[in-house]
């Protein structure tokens, strides 16, 4: 194969490199574009660009392969724990036992917030949304530390370990903090006795009166949605962390505005969207099939269907829905949901719609019954996701802080708006 792509506009003809990755992924270097012809490219919503060149993760859509730092996600959901996996995505490889063992410590002692923090929770009115919430937290604690949020690269860098453990840290207990703001319930503290997913069900559900004492199953069970939630690629939150990265800004302010861009029902929202769909599709008393005619006729949206790079099963859909049937069978339990869930991905996956446009169920389809199944409430599930990705995201700012030479991410656009035109005086 030619390593060149040969591009001819007006007549000339242009070379650009072809650039390999690691597993077969072609790209066609196009950075002198705009610079030998004058030309941009249009690709609405990035989905043949390549923003950048990452280490981090893989991703087949095609094939329904997730890989984090070469590991079939597989083998990390059976062997692995969240934490592990952070550490594996923020450092490239997994840690030993002296490693995890650090890690944990440094992550176990910054999962209390500076009290100062409380009188910020009372600012926020109440049934402010958790979400709003944690990303208004996670920018103001670089406020607390301001020497690990300086913008100067260089400086963040050198507090980088422990700003990512003190956000993997924070970022659970904010997340508890929130939901206990909005219900009006005293704030819990840390326990120094608990790993940290048994940690964040402690801060949410035990009472100062009453000590909530989760089981190991249901422990388990949300340590796997927080380990599959851990990274994946070049997505909406993670491009905005990168972009905001970009301009030299700290690690902080980064995350803090990947939060915003995971909220919308489009990423992260979905597992919410999900969840009320399946509601309204139990009240109304359908099976699916008036709900998958709707959506068939673009009159309604199969939540948690369909994926931008998945044309195929997402694997972590895979793993999740064999999780939420595990949970429920533990408790001895039934979701009424699941069984809807269930008609629909097999009416779905026989239906020449969502089979033609390769639809199939993706991580939001059996997230949001596994956080139920388990608990949490519905207003807290991108907040559940949220906590996952902080180690994606963390691993991706650093990658930005690290390149050397590292261009601000400032994209091109075509102008359609009216050509120059002339102010008359208006008087
Ligand atoms: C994820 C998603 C935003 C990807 O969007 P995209 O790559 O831009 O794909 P498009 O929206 O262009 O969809 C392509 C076609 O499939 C249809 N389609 C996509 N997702 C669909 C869904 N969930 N239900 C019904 N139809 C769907 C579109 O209507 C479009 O049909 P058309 O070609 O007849 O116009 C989209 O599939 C979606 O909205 N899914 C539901 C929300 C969700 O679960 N998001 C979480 C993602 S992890």
């Amino acid at each position: 194969m030619s390593d060149k792509a040969t591009l001819t506009i007006e007549g000339k003809t242009y070379e650009y490199p072809i650039i390999v990755g690691s597993e077969g992924e072609k790209a066609i270097d196009a950075r002198n574009l705009r610079a030998d012809t004058g030309y941009i490219t249009y690709d609405e919503g990035f989905a043949n660009t390549g923003s950048c060149l990452s280490n981090i993760t893989f991703i087949d859509g095609e094939k329904g392969i997730l890989r984090y730092r070469g590991y079939p996600i597989e083998q990390l959901a059976k062997h692995s724990s969240f934490i592990s996996a952070a550490y594996l995505i923020i450092y490239g490889e997994l840690p030993n036992a002296q490693q995890r063992e650090i890690f944990r410590e440094n992550i176990r002692k910054q999962a209390s917030v500076n009290t100062a923090m409380n009188a910020m929770f009372d600012g926020f009115p109440a049934r402010s949304h958790p979400m709003a919430i944690l990303s208004a937290m996670m920018n103001s604690l670089g406020c607390y530390y301001p020497h690990m949020a300086s913008n100067n690269r260089e400086q963040d860098l050198e507090h980088f370990d422990e700003a990512a453990a003190l956000m993997i840290s924070k970022v659970r207990t904010i997340a508890a903090m929130s939901y206990r703001a909005e219900k009006g319930l005293p704030f819990v503290w840390p326990r120094v006795d608990l790993r940290y997913t048994a940690n964040f069900l402690h801060m949410m559900f035990s009472e100062p009166y009453n000590t909530y004492e989760p089981d190991e199953d249901t422990v388990e069970a949300l340590d796997l949605f927080l380990l599959l939630h851990a990274d994946h690629e070049q997505n909406c939150s993670t491009s905005t962390v990168r972009m905001v990265a970009s301009s030299g800004a700290n690690l902080f302010a980064s995350v803090a505005a990947g939060v915003c861009g995971l909220w919308g029902p489009l990423h992260g929202g979905a597992n919410v969207a999900v969840v009320k769909m399946l509601m309204e599709i139990h009240k109304n008393g359908d099976d699916g099939s008036t709900f998958i005619r709707n959506a068939k006729e673009g009159k309604a949206r199969l939540m948690g269907f369909g994926h931008r790079v998945y044309k195929n099963f997402d694997p972590r859909a895979k793993i999740l829905g064999k999780a939420v049937e595990r949970v429920l069978a533990n408790m001895g339990r039934k979701d009424p949901l699941l069984d809807i869930a269930k008609r629909l991905e097999e009416s779905a996956l026989s239906d020449n719609y969502f089979v033609d446009r390769k639809l199939y169920p993706n991580v939001d389809f059996y997230s949001g019954l596994l956080l139920r199944a388990i608990g949490i409430p519905l207003e807290m599930f991108t907040v559940m996701f949220a906590i996952g990705r902080i180690p994606g995201w963390i691993a991706n700012w650093r990658e930005v802080a690290i390149t050397p030479k590292q261009k601000i991410y400032r994209p091109r656009q075509i102008f359609m708006g009216p050509p120059r035109r002339e102010l008359e005086d208006i008087a």
